[in-house]
């Protein structure tokens, strides 16, 4: 039987977060979250087995979100011999679209704490697996180049809607295409501007990238998440694409950061391992791969 969480199940589920595991979750991350907003009693699952709680399942979502949007925890009772078919169904009990991520590196990517999870999450149908390798940048480092051939100004929430539709046509990322083939380009790109707007960044951090004639070259977002400041999007329309302007866009977002933090800064992003052109232009601005993120969507 599977039933959300109550306030008296509070001590077991931080009880079953203290081992260790794979999960991103802890009991601090639990109950900070709880109280942000970003947890929920409603988003956190419990397998029974009669009275007994044999598995969990805890569910992430912006705070401001309606529904759950990742699944950040899967634990099963000691037990339990086969725990595939109990995460399984606890993943069944939110409706997809739905993330499942878990946070690794790259030599630990078989490890039978993954693979079971992964299982899992196929039975439940989350059967598309992608690596995004994660990298993150100091202000230990220099700088990068800030570009001379853009301008780069704030714009509407319209006119990022406008861009982010045309830099999905042939886009290499995985969840834009997913996004684009389920609902179309238009609403994907309408929604992406609404998730954007639930991050922690500020939203006067966004520009538009332009050349010197004025024409539209992409988008740079610098944003920050939960763990602190990320590289939000990066994207060039496909008439332009070829130039590497990501380098232009990427170097911007570095500097509205580390300005904006006047001191020591961390800048994190993830790219999909298969978009090449994204992984080589963080590889040329010095970006430092740290990890990797297995997502099953
Ligand atoms: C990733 C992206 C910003 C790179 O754009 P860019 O700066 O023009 O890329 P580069 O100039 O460095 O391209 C290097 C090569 O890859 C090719 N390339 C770039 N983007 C490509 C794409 N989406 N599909 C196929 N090939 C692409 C270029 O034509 C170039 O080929 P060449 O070496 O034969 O000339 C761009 O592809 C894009 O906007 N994609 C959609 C959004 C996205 O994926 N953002 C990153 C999410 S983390």
């Amino acid at each position: 039987m599977f039933r959300t969480m109550v306030e008296s199940d509070l001590d077991f589920v931080l009880t079953c977060l203290t081992e260790p595991s794979v999960n991103t979750t802890t009991p601090e991350r639990f109950v900070a979250y709880l109280e942000s907003g970003s947890y929920r009693p409603a988003w956190t699952w419990l397998a029974l087995d009669g009275e007994t709680p044999v598995g969990l399942a805890v569910w992430w979502g912006f705070p401001d979100g309606e529904r759950p949007l990742a699944l950040d925890c899967l634990w099963a009772a000691p037990s339990v011999t086969d725990p595939v078919p109990v995460w399984a169904g606890l993943i069944r009990q939110v409706p997809p679209p739905v993330e499942y991520h878990i946070f690794t590196q790259p030599g630990r990517r078989d490890d039978p704490q993954i693979t079971t999870r992964l299982a899992a999450a196929a039975e439940a149908g989350l059967t598309t697996v992608t690596e995004r390798f994660r990298y993150e940048w100091t202000s230990a480092q220099p700088l990068p180049k800030r570009s001379t051939r853009l301008t780069f100004e704030p714009a509407s929430d319209g006119a990022f809607a406008d861009a982010f539709e045309q830099i999905s046509a042939g886009s290499l990322d995985v969840a834009t295409r997913a996004g684009v083939a389920r609902i179309g380009a238009r609403a994907q790109a309408l929604e992406e501007v609404e998730d954007y707007k639930s991050m922690r960044g500020p939203r006067d951090w966004w520009r538009l990238a332009y050349d010197g004639s004025g024409a539209l070259v992409g988008a740079a977002l610098p944003s920050a998440n939960d763990g602190g400041p990320v590289v939000g999007f990066v994207g060039v329309v496909p008439s332009r694409r070829g130039h590497h302007y990501a380098d232009d866009l990427l170097a911007e977002i570095t500097w509205i950061i580390a300005e904006a933090a006047a001191g020591a800064v961390t800048v994190r992003a993830d790219t999909d391992s298969t978009n090449t052109p994204m992984v080589a232009a963080f590889e040329r601005l010095g970006y430092r791969r740290f990890a990797l993120r297995v997502v099953a969507s």
